[in-house]
């Protein structure tokens, strides 16, 4: 069977395309991502030529499938880079497994300076792989307890949870305390130019990470239309030196705050753990039962683990390709001054 064409989306192609997906992830999906569809792909502020980077599949006048892609700025050992997170990928269920993805996957990775890929599915982590992608994931996945529900698991018996949180209490207990502020930290609506400016302070300190500048921060974090966040800037004498984006929400077993977002200089060990105590604070203030956040570097694991988080195991995993500069071979091997964090991609949906 010859392979069909691919390129790019066109805006008469949006009712097959929204019925294609709805065809392969169902009704649910489809309607959460028309919600976000808008937002995620047109309003992106690194879409090239203002238009969404999306693959399209025909066959004729029909569409088979599709890549969904969001356009980052990507800093890779101090260059920056065209990046791409691949996001929605499907093919037509009754032509999977005949290389259509394949097509799609290399017809995206041709086209920007590194192709990464986060919280996969299981069909599309083990195309990356076949691929020949670097896989450097999962995401390190991090827990602080707050209450004595916070040890609870969905799958145990209610008899066993109650066991859980009566022995773990007392470890909680002084996990859990209050620890004071060390520098100031105030509730902004927006980010301003001071965070394009922190970025550019601190890019060189990570190895590979997204450009977290004023337009992408406000397009992530602010005008998301599917959930609301809170955001808190670390100030340092008057001067930005960070920021938290969380929020909180209800699960079966209990209520979370994700500390979904972060940035501070790793090496300032104060202002990082003030964010963290911050973030304890709303948490506790909202009654959550524990707080979780993913961080890939190690210095800020380090400082979260010295604050009451725990290592669990994590599944989000994270694929990356950089073609749009020279790097050595073991740079795959190094990640632990890569920032990567639940904000990435679309993970927090
Ligand atoms: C993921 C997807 C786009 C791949 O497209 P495709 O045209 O089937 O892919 P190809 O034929 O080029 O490649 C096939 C390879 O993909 C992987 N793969 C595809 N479907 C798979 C499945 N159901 N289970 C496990 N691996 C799968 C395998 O590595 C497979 O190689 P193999 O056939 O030698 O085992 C397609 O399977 C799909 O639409 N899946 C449902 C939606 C989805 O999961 N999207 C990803 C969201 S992150």
């Amino acid at each position: 069977m010859p392979l069909p064409d691919v390129d790019r989306y066109r805006p008469e192609d949006r009712r097959a395309v929204d019925a294609l997906y709805r065809r392969v992830f169902g009704n649910d999906a489809a309607d959460a991502s028309r919600l976000r569809w808008e937002w995620q792909y047109r309003r992106n502020p690194n879409n090239p030529g203002g238009e969404p980077e999306i693959w399209i599949a025909r066959e004729g006048r029909a569409i088979i499938g599709q890549y969904a892609t969001m356009p980052v700025r990507l800093d890779v050992k101090g260059r920056e880079v065209r990046g791409s997170w691949g996001m929605d990928v499907m093919v037509a269920p009754e032509r999977q497994r005949r290389g259509l993805g394949e097509v799609l996957f290399r017809t995206w990775d041709r086209n920007v300076g590194a192709s990464l890929g986060l919280g996969l599915s299981d069909a599309s982590y083990r195309l990356f792989q076949k691929l020949g992608w670097p896989d450097v994931g999962p995401v390190p996945c991090l827990v602080k307890p707050l209450t004595r529900r916070a040890f609870r698991h969905p799958r145990w018996p209610m008899p066993i949870n109650r066991l859980i949180s009566a022995v773990t209490w007392p470890f909680v207990v002084i996990i859990a305390r209050a620890r004071p502020l060390r520098a100031e930290v105030r509730m902004v609506q927006r980010f301003d130019d001071s965070f394009t400016r922190l970025w550019e302070k601190l890019a060189g300190k990570f190895d590979l990470a997204v450009r977290r500048d004023a337009a992408y921060l406000n397009w992530k974090f602010v005008g998301a239309p599917h959930v609301r966040y809170s955001l808190a800037a670390l100030l340092r004498e008057g001067q930005t030196a960070g920021y938290a984006v969380y929020r909180h929400l209800h699960e079966p077993r209990g209520r979370v705050t994700l500390l979904v977002d972060f940035l501070a200089d790793p090496e300032d060990e104060e202002g990082f753990e003030t964010l963290l105590r911050w973030v304890d604070r709303e948490a506790r203030h909202e009654d959550s039962d524990k707080i979780r956040a993913f961080a890939m570097h190690a210095g800020f694991r380090h400082l979260m683990r010295r604050s009451g988080y725990f290592q669990v195991k994590s599944t989000m995993e994270f694929v990356v390709k950089v073609n749009g500069a020279d790097v050595a071979p073991d740079f795959y091997e190094h990640t632990d001054a890569w920032h990567v964090t639940l904000g990435d991609s679309d993970q927090d949906r």
